[in-house]
């Protein structure tokens, strides 16, 4: 098990700043930071216009940035091999920009095509988060550049605007068609706080998630088998629920009440969607009740709700894998109140709640599980919730 991170933003902050000056030439006009998240419940709902919870993890990505006197946005990442990629304007629209380029570039495009004047950007990008490892990275990427740009160019934009900017550069730019969840916690989330969203209306509320004074850890096992949303499996759960809503005549399976599941569930007919809309209904429910417990203070009883929403994405939606059930089953039966999968599924992260005095023992049986089925070391550390992107250095 890892030790917590010491708050070590500002060291990175000077490290990537050093790294501009290499690239670059002349300092940045700022830093920027934006963590990646981890989501408390509400998986899969919010491209059905449903809830989720997330909160902002401490890792995340950090941008040195700088405007520049042309329409080019360079980017370097100390991650790749720091050569910097060179986005000219006639490059920029979707399929014209190969590699992690396109993710700092179609934040560019994004920008410029929701009507916000901007010019070229250099940018120099550091993360200590891992890269398609389910927690959000790409959406810490995006939302420090989206911030960089709306500072640097003084643009009037909410942090909300600012997050569907992100969303619409991964799924129409990048082409990984994503929901509002990752933008919307890298940038909102607050510290001590879980972000509760409605994903249709975009209302959001902070909700006090306080682990520390509940006795509490919330533990993250990175399974460090990679996820892929590109490949397909992804979209395909999206267009099911889009399929299945057209069958239901309603806008999205958000507008599907629990107490008329089983109505709804008779009007389809294939048993894969059929289970698609199970997940989906039962899900939201759950978030609400996550929520109202939070809100009573009884944090230390949403265990069994995090664990049905496991089984519920395991069995109905289908987007759990072996070593996401190992460490599952293997965190609850060495006594986490509760334990799932959090974000998009097959491969990344699982979380389990555990009280504070058993992190040891829930840590040591979930490693114990993965060596015994052959898996790769899971990757497990506490997280509290942070707060959500910032400026770092003046
Ligand atoms: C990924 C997507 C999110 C969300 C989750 C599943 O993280 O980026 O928009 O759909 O999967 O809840």
């Amino acid at each position: 098990m890892e030790a917590e991170a010491s708050d070590e933003l500002g060291a990175r902050a000077s490290h990537v700043i050093e790294a501009f000056g290499h690239v670059v030439g002349d300092p940045p006009d700022g830093c920027w930071a934006a963590p990646g998240r981890i989501n408390i419940i509400g998986e899969h709902t919010d491209y059905n216009d449903g809830y989720v919870l997330p909160i902002a993890l401490r890792y995340g990505v950090i941008v040195a940035a700088s405007k520049r006197a042309d329409r080019t946005v360079l980017a370097s990442s100390l991650q790749k091999d720091g050569v910097p990629v060179s986005v000219d304007e006639d490059q920029l629209h979707p399929g014209g920009v190969p590699g992690w380029g396109a993710y700092p570039a179609g934040i560019v495009w994004a920008l410029r095509r929701a009507g916000y004047e901007l010019g070229g950007v250099n940018l120099v990008l550091d993360g200590d988060i891992s890269i398609g490892g389910g927690l959000s990275s790409s959406a810490a990427l995006e939302c420090a550049v989206a911030l960089a740009c709306a500072d640097m160019f003084s643009l009037d934009v909410s942090r909300h605007e600012l997050a569907l900017v992100a969303r619409n550069a991964e799924s129409e730019f990048v082409g990984v068609p994503v929901g509002i969840m990752d933008p919307s916690a890298s940038l909102l989330c607050q510290r001590g706080h879980a972000l509760f969203l409605d994903t249709r209306t975009l209302e959001s509320e902070q909700i006090p998630f306080d682990l520390e004074s509940a006795g509490l850890s919330l533990l993250v096992i990175d399974t460090r088998a990679a996820h892929r949303l590109a490949d397909g499996a992804y979209a395909n759960r999206r267009a099911a629920c889009e399929e299945a809503a057209a069958i239901l005549n309603v806008p999205a399976l958000r507008d599907v009440e629990l107490a008329d599941l089983d109505g709804a569930l008779e009007q389809i007919e294939d048993p894969t969607i059929r289970r698609r809309v199970r997940h989906v209904v039962t899900e939201n429910a759950r978030v609400l009740e996550v929520v109202d417990l939070l809100s009573q203070g009884r944090t230390d009883a949403i265990g069994p709700l995090l664990i049905a929403s496991h089984e519920s994405l395991r069995d109905d939606y289908e987007v759990s894998s072996g070593e996401l059930d190992a460490a599952v089953e293997a965190a609850v039966s060495a006594g986490a109140l509760g334990a799932r999968m959090t974000g998009a599924g097959f491969g990344g992260c699982a979380i389990a709640l555990t009280a504070t005095s058993a992190v040891a023992q829930v840590a040591a049986a979930t490693e114990s599980a993965f060596e015994r089925l052959e898996f790769r070391r899971p990757r497990i550390f506490a997280a509290s919730a942070a707060g959500g992107a910032r400026r770092v250095l003046a």
